[in-house]
């Protein structure tokens, strides 16, 4: 081989890896993989999101058409503190922790009104109009001493409005200094 068709087989190689680059990016940004522990809702630009979630594997969508919006469907903690107003018009500062994970089937939901982050922006929130209500119902030493009932309003009270945000609580906690 003379060093001419030397230099022409190596612009060759070169051409074809630079294909087969230009292929696998392609083909790269057309899959996505979701892990345990993870679910996936697709954004289509032509219809929005799409209502159905995608499960582990890695899986195809159309590049620069299509977006996925990796969910997180572990539960969570949330810990957070809430200043309120006792019965006998104390001020408490109470922390609690809150353990959720969102509700599965309505992931598709849950990235149109929250985003991925629904947690972060719904919790801390919802604690603390539930915390407002609950101890309002009791004087300042029930509260310091750990009245029952003040953990079980705030649980119901706390899972009943976590279900309008399609979030699912698993357990919740006041924590003591
Ligand atoms: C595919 O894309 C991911 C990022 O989305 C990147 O980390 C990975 O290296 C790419 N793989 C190939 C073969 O290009
Ligand atoms: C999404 O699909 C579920 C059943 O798979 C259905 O109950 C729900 O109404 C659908 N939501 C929308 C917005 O189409
Ligand atoms: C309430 O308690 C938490 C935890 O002990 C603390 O981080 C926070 O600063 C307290 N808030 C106020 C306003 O004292």
């Amino acid at each position: 081989m003379g060093s001419n068709q030397v230099v022409s087989l190596l612009t060759n190689i070169a051409r074809a890896a630079l294909g087969l680059g230009a292929a696998a990016t392609a083909l790269n940004s057309s899959l996505y993989t979701v892990d345990g522990g993870q679910r996936t809702v697709i954004f289509d630009c032509v219809r929005g999101i799409l209502n159905k979630t995608v499960g582990e594997g890695t899986h195809f969508l159309v590049p620069w058409l299509q977006k996925p919006f990796i969910f997180d469907i572990r539960t969570k903690p949330n810990t957070f503190s809430s200043i309120s107003g006792t019965k006998d018009l104390q001020m408490v500062n109470l922390t609690l922790r809150v353990l959720s994970c969102p509700e599965v089937a309505r992931l598709s939901e849950i990235v149109q009104t929250l985003g991925l982050k629904y947690d972060e922006k719904v919790i801390p929130s919802i604690g603390n109009e539930v915390l407002k209500v609950v101890v309002a119902q009791f004087n300042v030493d029930q509260l310091l001493t750990g009245h029952p009932q003040v953990l079980a309003l705030v649980r119901n009270g706390l899972t009943e409005r976590a279900k309008n945000f399609n979030i699912v609580l698993d357990d919740v906690a006041i924590l003591n200094d």
